[in-house]
């Protein structure tokens, strides 16, 4: 790996206090070329713009995949990453779907603990703080012919990130947008998923919904994600996910909850969740609770369902009542080093002197 530290880091005017997500970098980023069919070396080099064509063919053709991770400081100020391993197999999920050519452990893994360790000056202490994590893959070559591109640029990029703590959200459960069809790269974290549900969740927030629950796009019967989370459902005290599929993003978080739901003995099942039934139990009175999990937030409680013009109200419970908020922070604990981690899923970054080269 070449490493070039930064010459003005900006690390002494970073105030972990105020600032705000995904818009301030750490002095650092990963970088590696693809070109004549194969990766170069890995290089850790100071955060900044890159020189790039508007023909590149990464912008015109989304030829585009990402990942979302975070790296955590527990109270003595050591240094975790959360099961990296798994946006590693993803990443290359993503990258093959998309004819990508997959990336190697060592410029994922190894990278990503360089920069974090570097930087690790940049992770806030604290309840809900944390360090995001983008690594991505985007095809750079300068030619407009819509092929597959033969040059690539893999980076990571970072930023710091606050409480996990959001305001309950009302969303709408789409019957006309879909985020993904069959056949389709639903399942890939491809970057013009997000493209493509940006105007759909506009006309939403002009309803009145801060996000969509997306449902499948042949009958719009049958719940998928909500906004960029998986989703799940609490109808009395069993817990429904849909299970993964090409449409369905495989989400470490959604795994995470599912194993910690699993081990505190709740009822949990991974099937088909229908629109039906959950309007039927709210009906009931047997609907408790619809949540979204992923890597940003962690979890995002719904405090409305929108469907077909109607706005059905959900209740707000505390802590001790929500499996979703009581599973957020067994997740939290365990992320954070507050809890004994059983699985396996906490990395240690080590604090290593990184050699300039
Ligand atoms: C996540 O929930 O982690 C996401 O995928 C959100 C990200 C696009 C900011």
């Amino acid at each position: 790996m070449i490493i070039q530290k930064s010459e003005n880091p900006r690390i002494s005017s970073f105030d972990p206090n105020n600032f705000s997500f995904g818009n301030t970098f750490i002095d650092h980023m990963v970088i590696c070329e693809f070109e004549d069919g194969k990766w170069g070396e890995v290089k850790l080099v100071p955060y900044g713009p890159l020189p790039f064509s508007p023909a590149m063919m990464g912008v015109n053709y989304g030829q585009a995949c990402f990942e979302g991770m975070k790296a955590y400081k527990d109270k003595d100020g050591e240094v975790f990453l959360f099961r990296p391993e798994k946006n590693f197999e993803r990443i290359n999920k993503s990258a093959a779907r998309l004819a990508i050519p997959e990336i190697t452990r060592e410029m994922f893994i190894d990278g990503l603990k360089a920069l974090v360790n570097l930087d690790r000056a940049w992770i806030p202490q604290g309840e809900g703080m944390s360090l995001y994590i983008r690594p991505l893959i985007f095809a750079t070559e300068e030619a407009l012919k819509a092929k597959i591109s033969s040059k690539y640029m893999f980076a990571i990029v970072a930023t710091p990130a606050k409480s996990y703590y959001t305001e309950p959200v009302s969303v709408k459960i789409s019957d006309f947008y879909s985020r993904a069809a069959s056949g389709g790269v639903g399942s890939a974290k491809a970057a013009g998923n997000y493209a493509a549900s940006f105007y759909p969740t506009q006309l939403a927030n002009e309803e009145g919904y801060e996000q969509i629950i997306w449902t499948d796009d042949a009958t719009h019967e049958y719940f998928e994600e909500s906004g960029t989370m998986n989703v799940f459902v609490r109808i009395n005290d069993t817990i429904y996910t849909p299970p993964t599929s090409e449409k369905i993003l495989d989400g470490i978080t959604r795994d995470s909850f599912i194993q910690l739901a699993k081990k505190r003995g709740i009822e949990l099942k991974v099937e088909p969740v229908s629109v039906k039934q959950v309007v039927e139990a709210h009906k009931d009175g047997s609907l408790k609770e619809v949540w979204g999990v992923g890597t940003a937030v962690v979890t995002s409680v719904f405090k409305a369902l929108g469907y077909k013009g109607e706005k059905l109200q959900l209740p707000l419970l505390s802590l001790e009542e929500s499996f979703a908020l009581s599973l957020q922070k067994d997740l939290v604990d365990i992320q954070t080093n507050n809890a004994e981690d059983t699985f396996g899923w906490r990395v240690l970054v080590k604090n290593e002197i990184l050699e300039t080269v």
